[in-house]
């Protein structure tokens, strides 16, 4: 495997590539690499030739108080998980080399609509970082396809916005949620948990499971949400929210809407998880 830590390498290494008229795929990342991350890199030696993965963690999506500093960084490891699962290149830049003039110099990609509800009105601002970072990212690895994870849902619906608004030519695809045997959705946040948090946090998918059912049962989508808020409580979480939204938009959902998707955040003490759950209302 590769590693490249510099725009001009990547540039050098890629173009080679694709003069050949290899297919290039990108797995996006910030590291600390788990199970559903080197699915994604499994997966995207199914849609691609070259299969890169970036590894940044990006200090534009974080917000002030959050845990940027703390964020695992464990690139020896990565490196390892990353040769092990058939990567050809791993592109992992300092901050520097993305962000040169700082971060307030930076021209910033903003979404509107899809990035401002659930996360991004807990998040102010995340969602430009992200959609910056990796509109960057695009535009460095000029990928044939691009793999994200269903686990951030509202995420891959900004970045398909974006890829959609701004013409960008990236084929995207969604990758379903890996989870821990108890249900709990594989997230570098989880190693922030202790043993006891560990317990409860499956309650999060176990809730949506639940409200899913509910809503198949014909259930109203305000009682849905706030039971499901409710039962998120009393197992020992403090919700941020429970929101049922239309699948695509991420709108509220509106009656008569069949395509839904069910998104939650809670807090575990000082973690916060996230998790969603797709519905088909027949
Ligand atoms: P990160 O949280 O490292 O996630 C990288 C990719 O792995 C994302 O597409 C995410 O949805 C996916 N992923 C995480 N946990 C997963 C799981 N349990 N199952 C399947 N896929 C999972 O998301 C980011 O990084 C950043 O915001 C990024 C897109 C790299 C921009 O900085």
């Amino acid at each position: 495997m590769q590693h490249l830590q510099t725009i001009v390498t990547l540039r050098q290494a890629l173009d080679a590539h694709r003069q050949q008229g290899q297919r290039i795929a990108v797995v996006p990342t910030m590291g600390n690499l788990h199970a559903g991350h080197i699915h994604l890199v499994e997966q995207a030696r199914l849609h691609g030739d070259i299969v890169v993965c970036t590894i940044f963690v990006n200090p534009m999506q974080f917000g002030r108080n959050e845990d940027l500093d703390s964020y695992p960084r464990t690139l020896a490891a990565d490196i390892s998980k990353l040769q092990d699962a058939g990567c050809d290149l791993l592109f992992a830049p300092s901050v520097q080399e993305i962000y040169p003039q700082g971060l307030d110099q930076h021209t910033v990609v903003s979404v509107p609509q899809v990035s401002a509800r659930h996360c991004g009105a807990s998040r102010p601002g995340h969602f430009d970082g992200v959609s910056t970072v990796v509109c960057k990212l695009f535009n460095l690895v000029q990928p044939h396809v691009a793999l994200f994870g269903l686990k951030d849902y509202q995420q891959l619906m900004v970045i398909r916005k974006m890829v959609n608004d701004l013409c960008l030519r990236v084929e995207l695809v969604g990758v379903p949620t890996q989870r821990e045997s108890d249900g709990l959705a594989l997230s570098s946040r989880n190693g922030y948990l202790n043993p006891e948090q560990r317990q409860i946090a499956p309650v999060l998918y176990q809730c949506l499971q639940q409200a899913r059912d509910q809503l198949l049962q014909g259930e109203h989508f305000s009682t849905v949400e706030s039971q499901a808020s409710a039962r998120l409580q009393q197992a020992g979480l403090r919700p941020d929210y429970v929101h049922v939204s239309h699948a695509l938009t991420l709108d509220p959902a509106q009656s008569g809407d069949k395509e839904l998707v069910i998104l939650a955040a809670a807090w575990l003490g000082s973690t916060r998880l996230i998790d969603n759950i797709e519905v088909s209302l027949p």
